[in-house]
């Protein structure tokens, strides 16, 4: 059975939705869970519900598009419990416009500075305490079926969310010498805040795209990358990890 007894791992976004459901099901295995989201409260409220059914959590705030604040979501997993073991750099926003409606300073440098950039500070911060510790660490990195493929109204959610692809692959080559794994999940249509403020038909249509003719429910997620951040998964490096649940075949 996948343990994470001790681990230490911060995740972002950790307030809703697959970032939620992953803070439960990592401390459920044994990790101190450090939950890192913009939304204060909504950290909290996940942080409560952890300690709730016996768990060990710790609420910060953070705005991953601001590097110096991820440095200090990591410094207080450090002061807090010592040391870091894992991060999920998880946070992030959705939708879009036409790419021929687009005003820059609206439509793609705010999502790429969320979306692309915070994942970059969250590698970056990691990567530099692991080394602190004398190495090793998990670094796990939501992306995105999107981004290995063009859809509607994704131009700027794509962009990025590719990046975040060839991050997770070149970080796995940077700092496989300090013992660091890096991965990426790719969900599809997962049913979280950002899917179900579309209109009910909108939904019945995404999950018909996905061959279960379901959403993936988040938990089921959390379990995937659980099993990445343990010893399980230790012959995986680099690893695009896909929970589409069949969207992309
Ligand atoms: P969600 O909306 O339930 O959760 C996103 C969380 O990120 C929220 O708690 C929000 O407060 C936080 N957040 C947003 N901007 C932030 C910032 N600047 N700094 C810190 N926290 C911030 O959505 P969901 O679905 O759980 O999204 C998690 C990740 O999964 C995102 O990166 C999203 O792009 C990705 N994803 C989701 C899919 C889906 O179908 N739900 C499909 C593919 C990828």
């Amino acid at each position: 059975m996948t343990t994470l007894t001790d681990k230490v791992l911060l995740i972002t976004g950790g307030a809703s939705g697959i970032g939620r459901a992953t803070v439960r099901r990592c401390a459920e295995k044994g990790a101190t869970v450090i939950v890192a989201d913009l939304n204060l409260d909504g950290a909290k409220a996940v942080a409560d519900e952890v300690a709730a059914a016996g768990g060990t959590a710790h609420a910060v705030a953070v705005d991953v598009s601001d590097f110096a604040a991820v440095e200090r979501a990591v410094q207080s997993a450090v002061d807090a419990f010592g040391r870091l073991d894992g991060i999920f750099n998880n946070a992030g926003i959705a939708g879009g416009k036409p790419l021929l409606d687009h005003d820059p300073e609206r439509d793609y440098h705010p999502m790429i500075r969320i979306d692309q950039d915070g994942v970059y500070y969250g590698i970056l911060a990691a990567a530099r305490q692991f080394v602190k510790q004398g190495g090793g660490g998990v670094i796990v990195n939501t992306s995105s079926i999107y981004g290995e493929q063009a859809a509607e109204l994704s131009f700027t959610y794509s962009a990025a969310k590719a990046a975040v692809i060839s991050f997770t692959r070149s970080a796995a080559y940077e700092l496989a010498e300090h013992g660091t794994r890096v991965l990426a999940i790719t969900p599809g249509r997962a049913n979280t805040a950002i899917i179900q403020q579309f209109p009910q038909h909108l939904r019945d249509l995404f999950a018909s795209e996905q061959l279960r003719n379901v959403m993936t429910e988040p938990e089921e997620i959390a379990n995937v990358v659980a099993f990445l951040f343990s010893e399980e998964s230790n012959a995986m490096n680099g690893t695009v990890v896909n929970v589409d649940d069949g969207y992309s075949v």
